[in-house]
Order: structure tokens, then C-alpha cells, then sequence
């Protein structure tokens, strides 16, 4: 039987290289960035950037970003194409919004099914004119402005893409804005604005809810960014580790941003056997190693106040789930429903089709953990889904190969090395 053994880097953190890719094009001067993540979502980032008049090159492995300002994005001359990427969709549209030029958004069949009102609503109380497709999709077209009013915003969904989209506009509009958010979501954007000495307050409020207060218009100094490792592209290893008998890896130079390593509590409440070694900061954000061996899991409640914390790694925390003695239910999902595929549906429709028990009511998913054998070859509908398309791989190497991913492609979307880093990873004997 196939376990995981040794030693492994994971690729840069996606959420980090959009960011660092934004925020030092909006910066005045040269940034270099290391270990930034090749992925096609960030590439997407990248691509509208150099629309936008940014030059950007890549120097060995280094990529140079010569940054105009938060002011500084010209008209480009065709539509900005986001592919699959939610984030650069979002984040983008904030930080064009403050700046006096027209952009067209475009993005695939799946993006142009994902909600960008849940942005543009706000954009458009500062001021902006945006003409949305059905008053919620993409393609779009927006009329940013260099004034857009400073004003106090509420979020009504956890989603570290609304607040970071206001954010980016916020840095080129004159006066204060103030992002009040009801559950506190990811925070790389405000780590990385801290490290470019943007001054801006945090402030904490009651029951949980948080202030951002920005005032405008910043002038950012070019500072150079190392990526750290993703933990979402790390979780595919570690659940694979636990499940795999007699498994046992370290990954190195992971992120270990509370906001981002919530699975790993998760994992340890069902009995994993998982080591933090922090070691070091990068650019703002801990990191460290991640030391796991297979183990004997256990079913767990995961309440819906975590999920925030937990957007990506549903989908591979239900594949630990089904090796799990008995039940796990995941509560709250209702944001999976809207991510590259609808991720409850995908989940269900995948684990069902292999055999697994598994029952899904008001947004709720429960899995009930089974040993199965499968005989003949099982497709698996990926839905164009990275994550799904990742999950299912881990899970088939503990069945024999059986389990075969319709699509593995979209891996690339955010993980192009995930093939060879699993080959890297198993171990025969
Ligand atoms: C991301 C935030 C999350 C996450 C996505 C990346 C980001 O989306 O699912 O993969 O980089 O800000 P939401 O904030 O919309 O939940």
C-alpha cells in the first residue's frame, strides 16, 4: 500500500501573491517578490496588472514589479480578463475603482457565475459607476473616479475578499474609510499593508466584530516580499499523511496564519497526529514546519462560527472525514456554494458516488466515516474544481488508484506543482 514519506516545500501562499502582486504595483518603485505562486489565478492577477500599465518582468526566479502608485493604473485598451480567479475579480475592482479610468471585467463560465454585487454594492455607494450583467455578473464594466466618497462600511458576509477589496480602494481615496466586519475573515491584506508601513488602524469591537480605519490617499514605498508557503495547498499533504498508514512527512516554510491553519485544529480534534514548529516571520506572517503522521481519526463537529477560517479546506476535510470513525458534520457552509463550483454539491455528488454515507440539509453536511473497498474504476466529477479535483486525488491513493478525476487541469488554477509534489511524497516499500 502507498504511504507519504519525507521531507517537501509546497508552493507559494495564492492569497498572498495576488496581494503582493497588487499591492506593490501600487507602490512607488521597484518590488522584487520571491517564491511568488506561478498559478493561473495569479497569473490572471498579473496579466490585468501589465493591462493597467504596470511593467512587471521575471529575472531568474525573481519577479520585478516597477509600481506607479496607488494613483497610477492607465485605461487599458481591452477587457480584463479574470479566468477562474474570484480574488482577482474582487480585489481588482476595488483597487481600479479610485482611480479616474474605465475597465471592462470578463472572466470563464464559471467566474461569470460567482457574485461580484457582494463588492460592487459598496463600490458603488462611493461613487463608481458600474454596469453589471444580470445586477450581479460578470462581464462588467466600471467607471472609476478619484473621488469616491470616504465612507463607513458594513460587511454583512465573512469574506477577506469584500474587506480587501475595500481596502485597495480605500488607499487611493481622500479621507476616512472605515470596514466594520461582523466575523473576523483571512487578514493578509492588512498583514502585508503593516510590513509596507501603510498606517492604518485596527481596531477590535464587541462580539467579535472588527474596525479597519484607512485614511487616504497613501503613498506606499516599494518594499520586497518573499511569499511563504500556502497551508491550503499543504492541507492536501497533511490529510494524506493521516490517511495513508504508516505515513509520516514534514512540510517546511508553511504560513501559519491563524486564520489559515484552522484546519489544522480540526485535524488534531479528530485525533491527528500533527507538530507546529513556528519558526520565523515573512514579510508579516509566521511560518514554519508541519510534522504529521498517520493516524486513527475520530468524527467531529466543526460549528458554523469557524467556517470563515475553513473556506478552503471543506472540501479535504471531508475526504479525512469519510476515513474517520464515525460522524463529522461541517455546519454553515452556505459560502462553499458559492466558490469554483458549488463545493456542497461536489462534495456530496463525489462521496456518494463512491459509497460514503453522507447527508446534507440547510447547508449542513454530514459525512459518516466507512471502510469501503472499490472495485472498478469510479469517475469523479471534478466540476472544474481545483480543490475538489486535489481532494480526490489524495483520497485515491489510499484505493488503489480506482478513482479517476475527470479534470485534473484545473489544478493548475492553483497548485501547477501539486503532481510532482505528490510524486515527491509517496513511497512504495
Ligand atoms: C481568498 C478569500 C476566500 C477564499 C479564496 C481566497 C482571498 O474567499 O475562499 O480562495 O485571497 O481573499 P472569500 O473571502 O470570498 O470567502
Amino acid at each position: 500500500m502507498l504511504k507519504f514519506r519525507g521531507t517537501l516545500e509546497i508552493s507559494g501562499d495564492k492569497s498572498v501573491s495576488h496581494r503582493a502582486l497588487i499591492l506593490s504595483a501600487m507602490s512607488t518603485g521597484k518590488t522584487k517578490i520571491t517564491n511568488l505562486l506561478e498559478s493561473e489565478d495569479v497569473m490572471s492577477t498579473l496579466k490585468i496588472l501589465k493591462k493597467l500599465g504596470v511593467k512587471i518582468k521575471k529575472k531568474e526566479k525573481t519577479w520585478l514589479v516597477y509600481g506607479n502608485g496607488t494613483n497610477g493604473f492607465i485605461e487599458p485598451d481591452n477587457p480584463l480578463n479574470c479566468g477562474n480567479s474570484g480574488t482577482t475579480a474582487r480585489l481588482m475592482l476595488g483597487a481600479v475603482s479610485s482611480n479616474p479610468i474605465n475597465c471592462t471585467f470578463v472572466g470563464d463560465a464559471s467566474l461569470s457565475k460567482r457574485s461580484m454585487s457582494r463588492v460592487t454594492e459598496h463600490l458603488e455607494k462611493m461613487g463608481a459607476v458600474i454596469h453589471i450583467t444580470k445586477k450581479d455578473y460578470l462581464p462588467l464594466i466600471i467607471a472609476g473616479n478619484e473621488s469616491l466618497l470616504p465612507m463607513k462600511h458594513k460587511i454583512r458576509k465573512a469574506s477577506a475578499q469584500i474587506k480587501s477589496a475595500l481596502i485597495l480602494a480605500a488607499l487611493n481615496i481622500h479621507g476616512t474609510t472605515e470596514i466594520i466586519e461582523s466575523t473576523p475573515t483571512r487578514d493578509h491584506t492588512e498583514r502585508l499593508l503593516k510590513f509596507l508601513n501603510v498606517d492604518f488602524k485596527l481596531l477590535k469591537l464587541k462580539n467579535k466584530m472588527t474596525k479597519i480605519q484607512l485614511n487616504g490617499p497613501y503613498e506606499i514605498r516599494s518594499k520586497n516580499i518573499k511569499v511563504a508557503s500556502d497551508p491550503s495547498s499543504a492541507s492536501f499533504f497533511v490529510v494524506g499523511a493521516l490517511i495513508l498508514p504508516r505515513s509520516k512527512i514534514k512540510l517546511k516554510n508553511i504560513m501559519l496564519n491563524p486564520s489559515r491553519i484552522a484546519f489544522l485544529k480540526i485535524l488534531k480534534r479528530m485525533g491527528g497526529k500533527i507538530k507546529i514548529e513556528k519558526s520565523k516571520k515573512i514579510c508579516g506572517e509566521d511560518v514554519g514546519d508541519i510534522i504529521v503522521e498517520y493516524s486513527k481519526l475520530k468524527g467531529v463537529s466543526i460549528p458554523s462560527s469557524d467556517s470563515a477560517f475553513l473556506i478552503d479546506e471543506y472540501p479535504i476535510l471531508s475526504i479525512a472525514a469519510t476515513q474517520a470513525k464515525g460522524k463529522t458534520t461541517m455546519k454553515g457552509l452556505n459560502e462553499l456554494r458559492h466558490k469554483e463550483s458549488d463545493r456542497i454539491k461536489s462534495i456530496f455528488y463525489n462521496l456518494k458516488k463512491i459509497g460514503i454515507d453522507v447527508e446534507e440539509k440547510n447547508d449542513n453536511l454530514s459525512i459518516f466515516g466507512k471502510k469501503i473497498t472499490i472495485k472498478k474504476n469510479i469517475i469523479i466529477k471534478s466540476y472544474n474544481d481545483h480543490r475538489i479535483a486535489m481532494s480526490f486525488s489524495i483520497l485515491n491513493l489510499l484505493y488503489n488508484m480506482k478513482l479517476k478525476v475527470d479534470n485534473k487541469k484545473c489544478i493548475n488554477i492553483s497548485y501547477p506543482d501539486f503532481e510532482k509534489h505528490l510524486n515527491q511524497l509517496i513511497s512504495k516499500n
